[in-house]
């Protein structure tokens, strides 16, 4: 795809190299904190309320009542984690349990059974819900522990480098409502990076199913995925989460508040989960957080900014050229059209069959047991920067980009193949590509 000279005007007003942080101080956008930092534009009344959501973002709720913080009590009785931050580390992703022994932290364990509910939706287990939650209020059980213990396998690339890839079983220990049933399933979800995504929800249902429609390279299909529109109660495409199974910002955020934190919102009171649902409904039925905060954190996390990308020296242009010419662009898009404006976020929002050794064999809404949404691949390159014990793909099991791409799997074989056939100097330069994203 070409763009028009406005397009790539338009795209590149949308990054600066360097940034206003809240106290008035300029930063450059690629340290630590590159990925909190505001859209250029951001003014004003809007970059008062983007202040007032990071503050949410950051705040550890308590059980409450509490003198001192009453504004964020309400937590629970059922949670993963107190903040958002506790897992969207520094607004990036999180990180897997290193050994058997370690607790999960920044991962959630999805659960249904075969089947699905009144909307089309998973089908939540009567006692655990759609999600096992680790920890509890005081008086309360957490529902059990999760660990992981890892799988290794090698593989050998063309060139004769061997690469050690590592796949997760779940353990689960101290159940509280005894073991599950055989037919259960269950998904390892880590948490992705929350940059960007406002300009993502501008990519229209249309634009989606027109992706959908294309013709492209191999075996690459790409679908989209309807979802139940709490506000609207109607299908529509779905674009967040890591299967694409929430339509809008505002229902992923308050799913979050309510399924990680048992924190409820005026959008998703516990009396409005499904039957099922146990740990939603738990959460109770009025509103624990404030209107005005649930309305800045939406609008703080739809007001974050994607990294700019960094210059390209000749070998990542190399590189670049390599991602088109073996086909990785044909998921990760160069280009995605929202609302007038060009993205360079490297993705289609699709769901693709990913193959079986990535499949978590749960259905969502209609994504498969095999397909997963294509990850914006944006803001990848400073992954190691925000948080270097960060991993990739949906369950954090791979430790370096290499290592993701090998797993690539089903419509991205062919892909897959022709990477792991790269000389050693081509395939540098891919990763020095994916380095300056
Ligand atoms: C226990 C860890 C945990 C906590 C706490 C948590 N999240 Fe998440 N978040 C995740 C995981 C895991 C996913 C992927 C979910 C999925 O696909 O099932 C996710 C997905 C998201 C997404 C969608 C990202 C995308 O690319 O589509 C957003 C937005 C988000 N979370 C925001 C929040 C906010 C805001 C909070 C606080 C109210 C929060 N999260 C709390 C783990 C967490
Ligand atoms: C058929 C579509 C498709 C093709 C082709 C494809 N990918 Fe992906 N890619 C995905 C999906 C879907 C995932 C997420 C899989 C998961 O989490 O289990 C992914 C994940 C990744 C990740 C990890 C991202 C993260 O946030 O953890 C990287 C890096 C990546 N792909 C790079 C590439 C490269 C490089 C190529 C070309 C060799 C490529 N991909 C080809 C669909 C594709």
């Amino acid at each position: 795809m070409h763009l028009s000279a406005r397009a790539c005007a338009v795209l590149l007003s949308l990054w600066s190299s360097s940034v206003r942080a809240a106290d008035g101080t300029v930063t450059l956008a690629t340290g630590p904190a590159a990925y909190q930092q505001p859209l250029p534009g951001l003014t004003g009344g809007d970059f008062e309320t983007f202040r007032e959501g990071a503050g949410v973002f950051r705040a550890a709720w308590l059980k409450g009542p509490s003198i001192d913080t009453p504004r964020f009590t309400g937590l629970g009785p059922l949670f993963n984690r107190r903040s958002c931050v506790a897992c969207h580390i520094g607004n990036g992703r999180g990180e897997p349990p290193a050994e058997t022994s370690d607790q999960t932290r920044s991962l959630l364990i999805r659960l249904s059974l075969p089947g699905a509910d009144a909307t089309g939706g998973p089908r939540a287990h009567p006692a655990y819900g759609d999600q096992i939650q680790t920890d509890a209020v005081i008086g309360a059980k957490p529902e059990g522990r999760v660990s992981f213990h890892w799988v290794e396998t090698g593989v050998t690339l063309g060139d004769g480098t061997a690469v050690l890839l590592r796949r997760p079983e779940i353990v689960l220990r101290d159940l509280a409502h005894g073991p599950l049933p055989a037919e259960i399933q269950m998904s390892a979800r880590i948490s992705p990076a929350v940059f960007g995504l406002g300009l993502l929800e501008g990519v229209s249902g249309e634009t989606l199913t027109k992706m959908a429609r294309e013709k492209k390279a191999d075996e690459v299909r790409g679908r989209v995925n309807m979802v139940w529109d709490v506000g609207r109660k109607q299908a529509v495409p779905g674009r967040f989460g890591l299967k694409a199974n929430q339509p809008t910002l505002r229902q992923q955020i308050a799913a979050a508040l309510a399924g990680d934190m048992g924190i409820t919102s005026s959008f998703l009171l516990g009396d409005e989960c499904p039957a099922a649902a146990k740990d939603c409904r738990e959460a109770g039925s009025t509103p624990e957080i404030a209107d005005a905060d649930f309305e800045a954190l939406v609008r703080y996390v739809a007001g974050l900014a994607p990294p700019p990308p960094r210059p390209r020296d000749a070998v990542a242009a190399v590189g670049a050229k390599t991602f088109a010419d073996i086909g990785c662009a044909a998921c990760h898009r160069e280009t995605l059209e929202a609302q007038g404006t060009v993205l360079a976020a490297y993705t289609d929002l699709l769901l693709h069959d990913m193959g079986g050794d990535l499949a978590d064999g749960r259905p969502d809404f209609l994504a498969s047991g095999r397909e997963w949404r294509t990850p914006p691949l944006w803001g990848i390159g400073l992954v190691g920067t925000v948080n270097d014990t960060a991993a990739f793909l949906h369950d954090g099991r791979a430790r370096t980009l290499t290592e993701a791409i090998l797993w690539h799997d089903g419509e991205a074989k062919p892909a897959r193949d022709r990477f792991a056939r790269l000389s050693k100097e081509t395939r540098d330069a891919l990763l020095a590509f994916l380095g300056t994203l």
